[in-house]
């Protein structure tokens, strides 16, 4: 017999440039809706100013509409969860403020939410489409502002075993869009444009660090000078060879991820391996990982499309864990710019 309580959980998420509200009814989603902030591609970046302003304008009807998605009553609701951090002041204060109140007002139970273990945890949305990983997993989650590779533990114990030493692999996409001309997010425009290139083209060199971390700085740089160069021999090279760039870009930065998990398995022998956050949208990523099932006989755990970019689901499904756990938050609790995965 099942006897867990029955729970409805608004979550709500505002830590960058997407606004979202979902609503879960236990571990399964009810609605999940995201409103992007499109002004920041004018500025090949997040401009943290507009990203708040554009969360204030966002903020009450997409929870209107992730309520009226789901059919629900504020007055069904058993607990708000939102996010607490990691992410830009100024957008997860909007998150925050908002989130206090409504909980204030309807008097039921506030969640805060690590953002880098939601990311993780929206593996275990229970979604037909979806397999949830056995702990102990190893978790490459990669995205804007993170690269890590984490061993989680359990829902909400994790442990990070190697991860950037600078930039992050999300970041290494935006810029190299950035160069390239291209709209942001640069990711999955090069993505996009890599599939009809030659990944063996172009050659970057790939950085020397230790054997679980990272380094991304280097190949942007790379990629600036090389552009620089190339287009000083021929102002079309870009425009003429744009697919070529892109894969050969897309294959560097997917063999250092692809070098490094295979590192981390061989170091702690899981082969229970999932990947998580933005970047793992990412064809070529999802593809090699998939390959590893026959090629390494490792079990690989893909997020659904829809949950790897940032969304309030994966806010709702921590959330759930936390509330089963009774883990609830005061109306004091901080948002913070700065939180480990390995902190709640
Ligand atoms: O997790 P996320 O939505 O936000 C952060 O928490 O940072 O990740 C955003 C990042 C951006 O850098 C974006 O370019 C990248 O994810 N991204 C991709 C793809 N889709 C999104 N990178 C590579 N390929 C994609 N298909
Ligand atoms: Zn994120």
């Amino acid at each position: 017999m099942n006897n867990k309580p029955e729970t409805y959980i608004l979550a709500i998420e505002s830590s960058c440039d997407d606004t979202s509200a979902a609503v879960l009814y236990n571990d399964k989603v009810l609605s999940n809706v995201v409103a992007n902030q499109k002004i920041h591609s004018e500025y090949g970046g997040v401009v943290p100013e507009l990203a708040s302003r554009a969360h204030q304008q966002n903020i009450v009807p997409v929870v209107h509409q992730a309520l009226k998605m789901a059919n629900i009553g504020k007055n069904q609701l058993s607990a708000i969860a939102f996010t607490k951090g990691p992410g830009l002041m100024g957008s997860l204060l909007v998150g925050s403020s908002f989130a206090k109140s409504m909980a204030q007002a309807l008097e039921i139970p506030l969640i805060a939410v690590n953002h880098m273990q939601a990311h993780i945890l929206a593996h275990f949305i229970n979604d037909a489409t979806q397999m949830m990983p056995p702990f102990p997993f190893l978790c490459l989650t990669i995205s804007g502002g993170h690269t890590q590779i984490v061993k989680v533990n359990d829902y909400l114990d994790m442990e990070i075993l190697g991860e950037t030493l600078d930039d992050a692999v999300g970041e290494a996409y935006d810029k190299s869009a950035k160069i390239l001309g291209l709209g942001y997010p640069g990711g999955p425009m090069i993505d996009q444009l890599a599939q009809e290139g030659n990944p063996l083209k172009y050659k970057f060199s790939k950085p020397r660090v230790g054997e679980l971390e990272f380094s991304f700085s280097g190949l942007k740089t790379g990629i600036l000078y090389f552009i620089q160069a190339e287009t000083a021999k021929n102002p079309n090279f870009i425009e003429e060879n744009k697919a070529d760039i892109c894969a050969s870009i897309q294959h560097t930065i997917v063999s250092i991820l692809m070098d490094k998990l295979g590192k981390a398995v061989q170091k702690t022998g899981i082969t229970h391996v999932a990947i998580a956050g933005g970047v793992s949208a990412n064809s070529e990523i999802r593809k090699q990982l998939k390959a590893t099932e026959t090629t390494k006989g490792w079990t690989t755990y893909i997020p659904k499309f829809e949950y790897t970019t940032d969304n309030a689901a994966m806010i709702g499904i921590v959330g759930y864990h936390k509330f089963l756990k009774g883990n609830i938050d005061a109306v004091d609790v901080k948002a913070t710019a700065r939180l480990s995965v390995e902190k709640e």
